[in-house]
């Protein structure tokens, strides 16, 4: 007989909410985490301390910039940052706790300790000295990833090192430099420029942003240059060491860069070694655990979700597999929409994508029709004083079903969850801009971008 229905290695966004789903479906779950705290990367050292640093460092320098603007005359500004490191710290600490009481309001057994898998149905749970074996009839992999290293990039301590260590820099560097424009690299880089630091963003791609919409992420560069973030682009860093007591920045065919600090964000990969999936005879597929639809690997009683599986690393995709994944096992229907996974970069502003982008459009020679609405042309974000960017919608040019959405603009990343609705429900560019949207909002900036996909926007 086994100790547990289910039991879940790893406790972050997919493994906790997948075991809150078991437990609801009245499975014996329990979820084994190596860390004291729960909520994996996301909670503790990724989502949500860099979104507290992300608001506290706006405010800061709206208040340092902008409050003018708005008639508000403050006297010197002054940026106390142990306090908003010590704020940061409150917000993960509150939430893991949260996740704490959800487990044991749902009965479910926490383990506390390094789970490696030892055969069928079998994880063997190392803490300190202590090791203690647990079986389970299913068994779900959840070990998220793990910040990807260049060859040639030497971490040392605080001064080159990775998200980590940019959470928690003790003073504002003089310069910092960040490898890699993705989200991580665009959101540390904004919160660190606006609080004061010379930014260069170090990128080896011609753009900013990869994946996202081209001319979105175009528009961003530009914004975030106005900021007063430095892009280097096409630039493939081969070096970054300590030199005499300074970091050095080395691309190729390039002067090399000093650095008071250097942030290495150039992706993720999955955490599947020290895992044990030799003793069951599991092997990755470029080091993602390969899976069916019902997230089940080909070795019975395994299954695997979130930043191990294929599909982007994102903490909302993990909680969408966690809870497929028990609903399968509890003989129920469990479903991820794919084609309606959004993604967003909570800089400022913001930007949030879900669906095709206008490049993946042309390369599948799909027909499409593309409207485009500014938020200059909208009434709330003129009051908000936000008026960068825009929204942009992507329908058939057939059927005018709504095949992607980008924004770059206030609150993108909550203005993205009607579009997810919209492609959720294959609702055409005539459905958006049917349904009534309040006025003002900043929602009526997608309506508008769907009347533009008729050519008949209002306010443009
Ligand atoms: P990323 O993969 O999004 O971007 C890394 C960038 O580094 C790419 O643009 C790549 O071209 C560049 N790069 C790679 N090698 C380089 C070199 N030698 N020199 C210069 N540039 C180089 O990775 P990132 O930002 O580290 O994020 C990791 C994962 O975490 C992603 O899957 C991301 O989606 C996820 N994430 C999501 C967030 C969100 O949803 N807001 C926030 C943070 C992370």
């Amino acid at each position: 007989m086994s100790n547990f229905d289910v039991l879940i290695i790893g406790g972050g966004p997919g493994g906790y909410v997948a075991a809150i789903r078991a437990a609801q479906l009245g499975f014996k779950t329990a979820c084994i985490e190596r860390e004291s705290t729960l909520g994996g990367t996301c909670l503790r050292v990724g989502c949500i301390p860099s979104k507290a640093l992300l608001e506290s460092s706006e405010l800061f320098r709206e208040a340092s910039q902008s409050f003018g603007r708005h008639g508000i005359i403050l006297p010197e500004v002054k940026l106390d940052l142990a306090a908003m490191l010590r704020r940061k710290d409150e917000v993960v600490a509150q939430l893991t706790k949260g996740i704490d009481g959800l487990l044991r309001k749902n009965q479910i057994t926490r383990l506390l300790g390094h789970g490696r898998i030892t055969g069928p149905g079998a994880v063997e749970l190392t803490a300190g000295d202590r090791t203690e074996t647990f079986t389970a009839k299913h068994i779900i992999i959840a070990t998220g990833s793990k910040v990807s290293l260049l060859p040639g990039v030497e971490l040392s301590g605080s001064t080159i090192g990775t998200s980590t260590e940019a959470l928690n820099y003790e003073a504002v560097p003089g310069h910092l430099v960040v490898i890699g424009a993705g989200f991580i690299g665009l959101e540390l880089g904004s919160v660190w420029s606006r609080l004061g630091a010379r930014v260069t963003v170090v990128e080896y791609l011609d753009r900013i942003l990869p994946g996202m919409d081209r001319e979105i992420a175009d528009a961003a560069q530009k914004v975030f240059t106005q900021q007063g973030i430095t892009f280097r682009l096409q630039h493939r860093v081969q070096s970054a060491r300590m030199e005499d007591g300074q970091a050095v920045v080395r691309c190729e065919g390039q002067e090399p860069i000093l650095a008071d600090k250097v942030l290495v964000a150039v992706g993720r990969n999955p955490n599947t070694d020290e895992l044990g999936l030799e003793s069951i005879g599991l092997s990755t597929e470029r080091g993602r655990i390969p899976v069916n639809a019902q997230f089940a690997t080909p070795v019975p009683g395994f299954y695997a979700i979130g930043d191990v599986i294929r599909g982007p690393m994102l903490a909302h995709k993990a909680e969408e597999e966690g809870i497929a994944v028990v609903e399968h096992l509890a003989g129920r229907v469990g479903h991820v929409n794919y084609d309606a996974i959004p993604s967003v970069g909570y800089t400022h502003p913001e930007v949030a994508s879900v669906g095709r982008t206008e490049e993946q459009l042309v390369e599948a020679k799909v027909a499409y029709k593309k409207g485009v609405f500014p938020f200059r042309a909208n009434g709330r974000a003129l009051a908000l004083g936000q008026t960068e960017g825009r929204v942009k919608i992507l329908a058939d040019a057939v059927t005018d079903r709504i095949l992607g959405v980008h924004i770059l603009g206030p609150r993108a990343g909550d203005l993205i969850a009607e579009a997810v609705t919209a492609i959720s429900f294959h609702a055409s560019a005539e459905d958006l801009f049917l349904t009534s949207h309040a006025h003002p909002t900043l929602a009526e900036a997608l309506k508008e971008a769907a009347l533009a996909v008729h050519g008949r926007a209002i306010h443009a």
